[in-house]
């Protein structure tokens, strides 16, 4: 049986689509999200019709209390999908004339699904922006009060992860405060960039309809309408703006989620996380495992794939629209779920975690981690050149690795065999807390830096 033609634009054809043309080319299995965003332009389009007297007010009238109608059936979950009708907007409009009869048929007026689609696409990409940051500030709050109660808590730096100099908790943790607010700050330029509304563009050229552009801009809470027709329906740069930012962010994440997973192993002890974020094992029963935080640190896989998938589908399209540009909804859709839940995890997983203390202080008091403290300590008080401290605290090193013992257990003797100027007050300099606190410069990880830090933040965050 020949399936009959489609009501929206079935006047030049004879007979519908075959089954598997209305497989590829169906989008309403995952492009209903937009239903609220599809029905808040439609709804800004017809007051405008209404209002440039393109429509009458008694037809404006019933395509709102109509939409309204159909906005409460998708959100009861009542509504009658059809993957005949394609896409979310030929499913609103089919049933606003099921609702409300012909008046229906004029809200498609000076407007076409292309300016349609990318109306909605932005709302929804714009709401993600917000979303996001807000995530975002709940995350850095959790990391500064872990700062601030860890301000002074000594820990092992690392460069290439082999201990280099001790650094404070609180410094380690707003660092990555400093990341995440520059992710807030990548959401909100895009943001800001994306904010101007395609509507009105119509299919590509613009209309011959006395259209009032600001007036839909403005409802919508746009900045501005597009300033161009062609690129109004053609661009998708504000997704992957918006896909570039999450990407980051979820490399931030994933950095931090390999943090945690290290610091709660055996082996190290750094952290304690939660019961509510760990995980047993169905068979080795000592376990507790950071499944959170190793999910979290993979996420990054499908969020960047979602932006060089779109990437791609963009790559070498010519203008203005080709349905193409219709994959650009699930990666999107996907990279976005995935990082709000990526950062609601890893909000809840920080808050909730125990910093070992006493462990952090163990492990930054061994590894020779004040070095650099002992090479300083022979500059400022020997007169010694850098570099003859640096030879002169690598012999020390290395007597000390020899004896199996770490820096402040070496005698004076021992040290004054490498080099006979060494006093007793160099032991001074070898503790871990005297090490941190000496760090005052600005950016520095003394307790006295963090503390201004974890101040400057709070007052940011509140
Ligand atoms: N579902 C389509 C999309 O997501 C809507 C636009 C369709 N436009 C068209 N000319 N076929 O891109």
């Amino acid at each position: 049986m020949t399936k009959s033609a489609n009501t929206m634009w079935g006047g030049r054809f004879a007979a519908g689509p075959d089954a598997i043309m209305e497989a590829i080319n169906a989008s309403i299995g995952y492009d209903r999200r937009l239903a609220p965003q599809d029905i808040a332009g439609s709804r800004a389009h017809a007051a405008m019709l209404a209002a440039t007297g393109i429509i009458t007010d008694t037809d404006a009238e019933a395509i709102r209390e109509g939409l309204l109608t159909v906005l409460s059936e998708i959100e009861t979950g009542d509504f009658p999908f059809s993957a005949a009708l394609e896409d979310i907007h030929m499913n609103v409009e089919a049933r606003l004339r099921d609702t409300i009869g012909e008046s229906a048929g004029r809200l498609h007026t000076a407007r076409s699904r292309n300016d349609q689609v990318a109306v909605d696409f932005r709302l929804w990409v714009r709401d993600q922006c917000d979303q996001a940051d807000e995530a975002l500030a709940a995350l850095c709050k959790a990391l500064v009060a872990q700062a601030e109660a860890g301000a002074d808590w000594v820990m092992p730096g690392f460069t290439h992860l082999q201990t280099a100099q001790p650094v404070t908790w609180g410094h380690h943790m707003l660092a990555y405060v400093e990341m995440f607010a520059r992710d807030r700050s990548r959401f909100a330029d895009a943001r800001k960039r994306m904010n101007t509304s395609p509507l009105g563009a119509a299919a590509l050229a613009g209309t011959s309809f006395p259209i009032d552009r600001e007036m839909t801009a403005k409802a919508l809470g746009f900045d501005r309408p597009m300033a161009n027709s062609l690129d109004a329906v053609s661009d998708r740069d504000f997704a992957l703006e918006f896909l570039a930012a999450s990407s980051i962010c979820a490399m931030h994440l994933s950095r931090l989620a390999e943090e945690l997973v290290i610091w709660s192993s055996a082996q190290f002890r750094f952290v304690k996380m939660s019961d509510k974020w760990s995980t047993g094992s169905s068979i080795m029963p000592q376990k507790r495992n950071p499944d959170a935080a190793e999910l979290i640190r993979a996420k990054i896989g499908r969020i960047f794939g979602a932006n060089v998938a779109l990437m791609t589908v963009m790559k070498g399209l010519p203008l203005a629209y080709s349905k193409d540009m219709q994959e650009d909804k699930e990666q999107t859709f996907d990279a976005a779920d995935n990082l709000m839940l990526a950062l609601a995890a890893m909000t809840g997983m920080v808050g909730d975690m125990t910093a070992q203390r006493e462990k952090l202080k163990a492990a930054a008091s061994s590894g020779f981690s004040t070095a650099t403290d002992l090479a300083d300590w022979l500059v400022r008080e020997l007169g010694l050149p850098f570099r003859e401290a640096h030879h002169v605290t690598g012999s020390l090193v290395a007597l000390a690795e020899g004896k199996g013992c770490d820096l402040p257990d070496l005698t004076l003797a021992d040290m004054q065999g490498v080099h006979a100027g060494i006093r007793a007050d160099v032991f001074d300099v070898l503790g871990v807390e005297n090490s941190v606190a000496s760090r005052t410069s600005f950016g520095g990880t003394a307790p006295s830096q963090v503390m201004a830090q974890v101040a400057h933040w709070k007052e940011i965050l509140k």
